[in-house]
């Protein structure tokens, strides 16, 4: 039998999937090469499972948390500048999360009367679908193609598009990197550009210490529950035996390195099984797992990175305090 559709039909939003152009460790092996060795680590990109995806998006809106409402504050202001200058058919998003602040930028372009396609990459493939959900019905005009995949290895499989290019790397997530990775990351992301376009990129400044432990500290707790969130995330997709309650969240700025250190300690003496890997690990108390760096740049850091890469900066936006840069750069 038919079954009659009353519902207003929803355009139906899939991902294309972006294939890595090298062999890229899977979850197994990259847990055993960092998880295993000491000193412990584990790659920030296990954070953002559905949970944690949320659990950003709410470390956004905490009072301690300045790097998201300034960035926003920074676009709403220069937002139309930046369209004019670069005119983009195509704005590629890396890493986009939940898109919010970009919405700055689709707000310029109505402004600008410029029409464009919005193409988000990103590992997270509900946040995707369910911001290109709402973007569509935000913006109507706007050409949505999401791309899920991982920004390390994928950036030489981009589907090829014609017109110019902006290409967008907020929230200081090149602060995740190390300083030497960031670089390279940096000249991937020209190497994938073509001549005329765009990158706009928001980065962090160093600043003073109380600050930057609080933003990272958040008094509710959130940041906390977010660190601990991949512990779950290793019990699922790893058969893990992690007792949440038995690590806290530690994240200190290292004033030698200009970045914060974000670690999980170990409360106690405990082994932990992981199943998937065949192995136990044992934990003394004290014990910890680095899970991410936030890499603090300077003015002067920022641009040199940019020209080492060879970028053409067009624009360096910074609020009245210089706590974060939002540079645009040319190819
Ligand atoms: N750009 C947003 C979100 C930043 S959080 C903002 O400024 O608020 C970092 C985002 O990058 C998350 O959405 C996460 O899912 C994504 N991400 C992390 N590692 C990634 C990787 N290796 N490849 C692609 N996306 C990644
Ligand atoms: N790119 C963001 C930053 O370095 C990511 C981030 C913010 C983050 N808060 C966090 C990562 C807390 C882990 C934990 O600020």
């Amino acid at each position: 039998m038919q079954i009659p559709n009353y519902h207003t039909p929803q355009k139906e939003i899939a991902c294309m999937t972006i294939m890595p152009t090298r062999v890229m460790p899977d979850m197994i092996d990259d847990v055993r090469g960092s998880l295993l060795r000491t000193p412990r680590s584990l790659s920030p990109k296990y954070f953002y499972d559905e949970r944690g995806s949320e659990l950003f998006d709410q470390i956004c809106s905490t009072p301690e948390y300045y790097p998201t409402r300034t960035e926003n504050r920074l676009l709403a202001k220069y937002a139309v500048d930046i369209i004019n200058k670069t005119r983009p058919d195509q704005i590629l998003e890396l890493g986009s999360g939940y898109s919010t602040k970009t919405r700055r930028l689709f707000d310029a372009c109505e402004t600008a009367s410029q029409s464009c396609v919005y193409a988000p990459l990103d590992v997270c493939e509900e946040v995707l679908i369910e911001s290109a959900q709402k973007l569509s019905e935000e913006y109507e005009w706007l050409g949505l193609k999401p791309l899920l995949g991982d920004y390390h290895g994928g950036l030489g499989n981009l589907p090829a598009s014609t017109g110019s290019h902006l290409f967008v790397f907020l929230g200081s997530t090149i602060g995740n990197f190390e300083q030497a990775e960031a670089l390279d990351f940096i000249k991937e992301v020209y190497k994938a550009m073509r001549y005329g376009d765009h990158l706009l990129i928001g980065v962090d400044r160093v600043k003073e210490n109380h600050v930057l432990n609080a933003a990272y500290n958040d008094a509710q707790g959130i940041t906390a529950e977010f660190n601990l969130n991949v512990l779950h995330v290793l019990n699922r997709e790893l058969n893990a035996n992690f007792n949440i309650d038995a690590f806290t969240h530690s994240a200190v700025f290292n004033a030698d390195k200009e970045r914060i250190e974000m670690r999980l300690i170990s409360n106690t003496n405990q082994k932990v099984q992981i199943d998937v890997l065949d192995e136990t690990i044992q934990f003394d108390r004290g014990d910890d797992i680095l899970t991410e760096i936030s890499q603090k740049y300077t003015h002067m850091g920022i641009e040199t990175m940019l020209s080492e890469a060879n970028f053409s900066i067009t624009d360096h936006y910074e609020d009245e305090d210089a706590y974060f840069s939002l540079v645009l750069a040319s190819k």
